[in-house]
């Protein structure tokens, strides 16, 4: 071998080195490897006990565990709320263990330092390990892992927790995203509801400004027709053959002017006796007397009435009106009995009224036959009746509808068939209200 083709030596010192990064990449690939497949695992989009789950099981792959909880901060209150252990049954010492370490200050520094710890447990026998893992991303705490591990303390190494630390990261950045989906899809549906609620009351608007004309063109030549069939009627000597149609007319005109009528009131026409009303005794003094049929029915009736509920400004009569008309709708949807519940609550206002009642929300829910999804978006519309319910024109509801509006309130409704209907009136209470 010639001078030039001589091979460099190599020290052993430079060997070892040599193997230690050799062995420090394949670990850095093991790693990622574990990254990636925890990513691989989430589907876009999960919800935040989907991506728990597959956290769980790459914690379980890189540590010995004996018990795995998710606190996840609560956007309202802004505390720490269990939102998942693992297994099921550990949840009340997760939370014990928890208050403990929040008493000494423990938990505030973690979150704080944005950094995994080690503790010893305060809670769980043989004072085992815990292993807490803040789940951050750049700009908030999202929450905080608690990981109980049989490892002792000085075996649990440097390599980890940096992996832990790893998917810590990755975990928050996932729930991170599906929490920002879970809020966009809320604000879609709540947009699509507001949009549904702006289309129903212009459809009804319209309805109504046409009824309203109509109603006065087909009542004032009613009358004159009923007027005559009483004339003719008036007369003793009228033959059987004769006077029976005569009363057929006469009762099917009537018919025809209640509808008219009813259709009259859909379209707010009617003058409105305004006064200070107190919903909760309204409510009573309906109740008082329907209750006895509607029990007769086999439906239970519940009412939770808040105490000192602030006083609405109303038509006493309309009111009432609205409150029988639900409690009929509601007995025909329960044939084969049920219950129906009651309830008044006053609300706060989100604007500079804040703390002060805005309005009250009048609540009937009911375990009836519950309406189809098809089905529930039609039912303020006048004349939308389902067979077999009750055997009405279908007008009840959208009478109700313009009651409530000219109160400036509105009248909402969530149905599931099979299950039940709940309808929700909002209406503002009166300036300078007194309960
Ligand atoms: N609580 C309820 N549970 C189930 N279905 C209901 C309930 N309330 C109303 N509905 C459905 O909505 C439809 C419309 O109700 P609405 O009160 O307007 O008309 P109606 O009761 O059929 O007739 P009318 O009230 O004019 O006598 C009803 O036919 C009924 O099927
Ligand atoms: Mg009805």
């Amino acid at each position: 071998m010639s001078q030039s083709e001589k091979k460099p030596e190599i020290s052993e010192k430079q060997v070892t080195s040599l193997q230690k990064g050799y062995q420090a990449i394949l670990e850095f690939i093991d790693e990622m490897e574990q990254l990636s497949q925890f990513q691989d695992r989430i589907d876009i989009p999960s919800n935040i006990n989907q991506i728990w789950e597959a956290f769980v099981d790459e914690i379980r792959k890189s540590i010995n565990v004996d018990v795995c909880g998710l606190f996840m901060v609560d956007e309202d209150t802004h505390e720490f709320v269990l939102q998942n252990v693992s297994p099921h049954d550990k949840g009340s010492i997760c939370k014990k263990e928890i208050d403990f370490q929040v008493e000494c200050g423990t938990f505030s520094w973690i979150i704080n330092r944005r950094q995994p710890a080690l503790i010893p447990s305060l809670v769980f026998k043989n004072r085992k390990t815990i292993i807490m893992l803040p789940l951050s991303t750049a700009k908030r705490t999202l929450g905080i892992v608690f990981i109980l591990t049989p490892i002792e303390e000085s075996s649990i190494t440097h390599k980890n927790l940096k992996l832990l630390k790893m998917l810590s990261r990755q975990c928050s950045l996932m729930m991170e995203n599906a929490l920002l989906y879970e809020k966009l899809k809320k604000e879609h549906e709540n947009l699509k509801k507001a949009q549904a609620r702006i289309i129903q009351a212009e459809k009804l608007a319209s309805i109504g400004r046409l009824t309203s004309g109509a109603s006065h063109e087909i009542l004032n030549p009613l009358n004159i027709i009923s007027g005559h069939i009483q004339l003719l009627l008036m007369d003793r000597g009228m033959s059987p053959s004769i006077s029976r149609p005569l009363n057929i007319m006469q009762e099917q005109s009537e018919r025809i002017a209640k509808i008219v009528k009813s259709l009259l009131q859909f379209s707010h026409y009617g003058k409105q006796e305004i006064g200070v009303i107190n919903v909760n005794d309204l409510i009573e003094k309906v109740m008082s007397m329907v209750e006895y049929e509607v029990k007769h029915h086999g439906i239970q009736i519940v009412r939770e009435l808040e105490l000192n509920l602030p006083s609405i400004m109303g038509d006493d009569d309309k009111l009432s009106q609205v409150l029988f008309h639900l409690i009929s709708n509601a007995k025909d949807a329960m044939l084969n009995g049920g219950m129906l519940k009651i309830s008044t609550r006053a609300l706060s206002g989100t604007n500079q009224l804040q703390g002060k009642p805005e309005s009250i929300e009048i609540r009937f829910e009911d375990t009836g036959s519950g309406i189809s999804e098809e089905e529930v978006d039609k039912i303020f519309d006048p004349f939308f009746t389902i067979e077999g319910a009750g055997n009405g024109p279908g007008l009840g509801l959208s009478i109700c509808y313009g009651i409530i509006q000219d109160h400036g309130g509105t009248i909402n409704v969530e149905s599931k068939l099979n299950e039940g209907t709940a309808f929700f009136i909002h209406l503002p209470v009166a300036v300078e209200s007194k309960p």
